[in-house]
């Protein structure tokens, strides 16, 4: 084992300046802990993946039971698998009808690819229409739907064809017209900054993509799997989504992730051309078996049932004057402060009293909390006290 930093800095491509640098042997539970023992409480849960916690004992003996059968066997799409079989069966039983064929694949942004590319082949048509301060993942397609500016400049021509709507603003809707392909949102915008939209709004979109013949996509990859007190965060709004995309906190630990749509939208990869989206690991058998095993934590533990409780208990306790808005949904929270400077130095000072939080990538004067939903009362009042020490610190 080795946690030396010079290989880290040297022979790891690095994403930013300043990487967070905490280096880390094991972890359990809501808690991460260093080789010298400092133990760590992950209100931020791996960036929306540890929903569940780490290492959970159900997913761990799943994915060692898969190890011991098979691992890789072949491509995508080719071999009938029972661990993908189960996993596809349990998502068709767990979701509308409309969503009972899933194609998997290994990360979010390639859900939301393979999502981009059906849409057009679906419909025939080439236009997209997206959120402003939208994330979507960040290979080109992706990144052509996604709406921070500054993070696109560098790496234009990227799609063309793309219109940006502001979430939330139902007049912006008539930008949906008889040529658009797919619109594609976030159901709860995450890296803007946590925005929650109107139930009306929510409505609209619906109606407008029906009445255009669009499909709607909903990416779900960092508001899906319980993190806001539903399965997913559509079923809060009285809407169905065309596709649905879905990662992060699906494999448990594991990358896995998903575009999912109907039986009949889904045969259009089959033919003009056959092959139209193809992926070597997509559906990996040890993925899919902690993929299902997490959905069976989720519902033999309740979780969905006390996420409202405990982000309530997070936000009674979360009172300090330098606080100036919270934006909660379920256990998925934004807490703005006056400057990102301020932000800065309260992840840091929070990461040396033992508690991760991290910032946004659009929206830089809050940091985010998105803890396990394992997370115990007695767990978040510890973890509350500590990040107002943090936010006193700073
Ligand atoms: C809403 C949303 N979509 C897509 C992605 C991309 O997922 P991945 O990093 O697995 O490619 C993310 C990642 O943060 C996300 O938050």
């Amino acid at each position: 084992m080795t946690f030396s930093k010079e290989i880290f800095l040297n022979n790891l491509a690095p994403t930013s300046p300043n990487p967070y640098l905490i280096s880390i042997e094991k972890a359990e539970g809501i808690y991460l802990y260093s080789p010298e023992g400092k133990r760590y409480i992950d209100l931020i849960s791996g960036i929306g993946v540890s929903n569940i916690g780490h290492r959970h004992p159900h997913v761990v003996a799943a994915i060692k039971e898969q190890v011991d059968r098979h691992l890789h066997v072949m491509v995508y799409g080719e071999f009938i698998q029972s661990a993908s079989n189960l996993l596809a069966k349990k998502l068709a039983d767990l979701l509308p009808e409309n969503l009972n064929c899933c194609y998997f694949v290994n990360s979010g942004t390639e859900a939301n690819e393979g999502a981009l590319k059906l849409a057009k082949r679906v419909t025939g048509r080439t236009e997209i229409v997206s959120c402003r301060k939208s994330y979507h993942g960040s290979t080109h397609g992706s990144l052509s739907v996604s709406g921070n500016e500054v993070k696109k400049m560098a790496f234009r021509p990227l799609l063309p064809d793309v219109k940006f709507i502001d979430f939330n603003v139902i007049p912006d809707l008539e930008t949906i017209t008889h040529h658009t392909a797919c619109v594609i949102m976030e159901t709860i915008q995450g890296d803007a900054g946590v925005r929650i939209p109107d139930k009306l709004y929510m409505k609209a979109v619906r109606q407008r993509c029906t009445e255009t013949g669009t499909l709607l996509i909903l990416d779900e990859i960092q508001c899906g799997m319980g993190r806001t007190g539903t399965l997913f965060a559509f079923q809060q709004y009285d809407i169905v989504p065309d596709i649905l995309t879905i990662g992060k906190a699906f494999g448990g630990g594991l990358p896995i992730a998903s575009f999912v749509s109907s039986y009949e939208n889904m045969q259009s990869f089959t033919h003009n051309p056959m092959l139209g989206h193809i992926t070597t690991f997509g559906g990996n058998p040890v993925c899919c078996a902690s993929a299902l095993a997490t959905l069976e934590v989720m519902e033999n533990e309740n979780l969905l049932e006390q996420v409202e409780s405990k982000g309530k208990l997070f936000e009674t306790l979360l009172k300090h004057p330098s606080i100036i808005e919270i934006r909660r949904s379920g256990l998925l929270f934004a807490i703005d402060f006056n400057s990102a400077d301020r932000v800065n130095r309260i992840v840091q000072n929070a990461k040396e009293l033992g508690v991760i939080c991290y910032s946004f990538l659009s929206h830089s004067n809050s940091f985010r909390i998105a803890p396990p939903l394992i997370i115990t009362d007695a767990e978040i009042k510890e973890s509350c006290e500590i990040l107002l020490q943090a936010i006193d610190n700073a």
